[in-house]
């Protein structure tokens, strides 16, 4: 690992300086909250396999993997390679290419509820587009959510995705609660949240809106709930409820889809009306998908007489993220799915016992090759537990910062997003410096648990 003690870059200028100036163009100096970190993000040089190399020289291990998006880390020699040949031949075109056929036809091919698919070109815009779909299919208004979950930044999905105790309401009737300022009430009222994993008191609130509701939308490991998988009876339930009520059963797999060959869905027994991509399948490029039936996914047809979903996009099947979501999928076969989450569940053995060596009130909660650790006694079962108040995220900060400090990255809310290109000497490094940041905290958290 290649490090530096010089803070000036060979251009002169610091951090700080490239933030400053940042701040006078981008609000916030910013152009993803995500990245941001306080006082300044980190800016990044360049990165090889597992690791980042900011603009000092100092590589860091990378457990975040942009969002979950990179399953094999950085620069795969394989996808650079297949990158670079698309690029000679061009970036986008007005006109279709077999890089697109190619890589929908491994997706329909992997997954059984897949017959068609439509590439888009983010994890937002295919929530946004399964929506509409449902939408134009049943002929309903409303969807309805999970309290908490993130699905991207289309209206009808942020409403209540950062709800807190004091405007959460009550659990057998979650308020609906706008992100952003602005938001019109039209959209508030046509959302049904219900509280994630509760199979009652969900059930009690579809019913109120029975004959209203296109589609529910599920992520089956929604990260900002808890990463909490859902479980079979629930997903059971929201399907016999679907049926009966006649609304789609939707899933986002925008990041689950790396849990399994062929997605979180391989864990239930009932499937998806529409499943929404991203991430992992523009193998390290812009992407995004809606996969379904034949008969669903007819509304998208330009050949229909009747075409009751037109879209379209300037960058969408680009063949650039056409051809790297392709190699990067061939690659992420059924043997290398294995392996990655056998590598997570030993890494998740590790910090277990660093936890029981430490012997503080924290928790691990997650599926397949992710996994967020949690300052609680107890693994969270709904978001409302999963909560963390003002003085716990403290003291998550402070052990993301250690672990920076220790050249080990973690997303911004302590969750671990493997890649392939991780090994068990990585996970060694996790888990030591987890222990070390344990032991750091382990005075105020045991103060907060009082
Ligand atoms: C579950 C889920 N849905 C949707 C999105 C939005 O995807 P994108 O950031 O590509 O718009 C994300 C991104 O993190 C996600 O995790």
């Amino acid at each position: 690992m290649e490090t530096s003690n010089s803070k000036t870059l060979s251009s002169g200028m610091t951090e700080e300086e490239i933030y400053a100036q940042a701040c006078e163009v981008l609000p916030g100096g910013t152009s993803r909250n995500t990245v941001f970190r306080k006082p300044h993000p980190n800016y990044a040089a360049s990165a090889s396999g597992c690791y980042i190399t900011d603009i000092y020289g100092v590589s860091r291990i990378d457990f975040a993997n942009n969002m979950a998006s990179l399953i094999h880390g950085h620069a795969h020699p394989a996808i650079v390679e297949a990158v670079i040949d698309q690029v000679k031949n061009g970036t986008a075109y007005t006109s279709a290419t077999l890089a697109e056929v190619r890589l929908a036809q491994l997706l329909c091919d992997r997954v059984p509820s897949f017959d068609k698919i439509r590439f888009v070109n983010s994890g937002t815009e295919a929530v946004m587009a399964m929506i509409k779909a449902a939408r134009a299919y049943t002929g309903k208004p409303k969807i309805a959510k999970a309290e908490g979950a993130y699905h991207g930044s289309y209206d009808f999905v942020e409403v209540s995705q950062l709800s807190n105790p004091a405007n959460w309401g009550d659990i057998n009737s979650p308020e609906n609660v706008p992100l952003v300022s602005g938001t019109p009430r039209g959209v508030l009222n046509d959302v049904v949240v219900f509280p994630f994993n509760d199979l009652e008191r969900t059930l009690a609130i579809l019913d109120r809106y029975a004959d209203e509701i296109a589609c529910i939308i599920i992520d089956p490991v929604p990260h900002r709930v808890g990463l909490i998988r859902a479980n079979n009876e629930y997903i059971a339930a929201l399907h016999n409820w679907s049926r009966k009520n006649g609304s789609l059963l939707v899933f986002d797999e925008v990041i689950s889809f790396r849990t399994n060959y062929q997605g979180a869905q391989e864990n239930y027994q009932v499937k998806p009306d529409i499943t929404a991509m991203g991430k992992i399948i523009g193998g390290g490029f812009p992407v995004g998908a809606i996969a379904g039936s034949s008969e669903i996914m007819k509304l998208l047809d330009p050949r229909e007489p009747n075409l009751r979903f037109p879209l379209s996009g300037t960058f969408s099947a680009n063949p650039v993220s056409m051809t790297a979501g392709r190699v990067a999928m061939e690659l992420f076969d059924r043997e290398a799915v294995q392996n990655l989450n056998a590598l997570t569940q030993l890494a998740i053995n590790q910090i277990e016992q660093a936890i029981k060596i430490a012997d503080v009130p924290v928790t691990l909660t997650g599926s397949g090759s992710m996994f967020k650790i949690h300052l609680k006694e107890k693994p969270p079962v709904s978001y409302r537990e999963a909560y963390e108040s003002k003085e716990f995220n403290t003291l998550t900060n402070l052990l993301i910062n250690h672990l920076y400090n220790q050249n080990i990255i973690l997303t911004n809310n302590c969750s671990c997003m493997f890649s392939t290109a991780l090994g068990q000497k990585e996970a060694d490094m996790l888990a030591d410096a987890l222990l070390s940041g344990f032991r750091l905290i382990k005075p105020e958290l045991e103060k907060l648990h009082k």
